[in-house]
């Protein structure tokens, strides 16, 4: 057996030339690491079971999260810096198509479930919310929830204030 190492910029810049939204570097059942980059227009939280570590190789991040008092905040990462998000805090991570990130987590166990909510962008009142058993991250589950959210104008609609939600561009 080998050990071997990988570059962080090659690696970001390879994923600026697809359009995968992520290329996966490895997966074991301790862990999985990713380089991530920006969806135009995502506004959806994400809830894992796992903790993540997040390194911004390039640009800015917004992290939206949600606190258990239901307060949105924003966690502004920065190019070079690391954070940990703890297992089951809501966060929706918000970057321009040409920014990137490295992404720490560890394989999801037995039936450990990962969901998917979104909130009304005029007035934060709960639209939807899926999950999907995330065995293999090749699968891509956060665009295959995208496609249960924006199939329904139903689910995009709030019921307190009509607004509704827009597919990203
Ligand atoms: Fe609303």
């Amino acid at each position: 057996m080998e050990l071997r190492s990988m570059s962080l910029a090659e690696l970001g810049e390879s994923v600026r030339h697809t359009m995968k939204p992520a290329r996966i570097l490895w997966q074991t059942p301790d862990t999985i690491a990713f380089v991530a980059r920006g969806r135009a227009g995502r506004m959806e939280f994400h809830t894992d079971p796992s903790d993540e570590v997040m390194y911004m190789i390039k640009g800015v991040m917004n992290l939206h999260y949600r606190t258990p008092e239901g307060e949105e905040k924003v966690l502004v990462l920065r190019e070079g810096e690391i954070m940990h998000c703890p297992a089951g805090v809501p966060h929706s991570p918000r970057f321009s198509p040409d920014a990137f990130l490295l992404v720490l987590e560890r394989k999801r166990r037995g039936e450990e479930l990962d969901r998917f909510q979104w909130y009304c962008e005029r007035c934060g009142t709960p639209l939807f919310e899926t999950a999907r058993k995330v065995p293999d991250y090749d699968e891509d589950p956060v665009s295959r929830v995208y496609e249960e959210f924006y199939a329904s104008e139903e689910r995009r609609t709030c019921a307190k204030c009509g607004h509704v939600a827009r597919r990203p561009a």
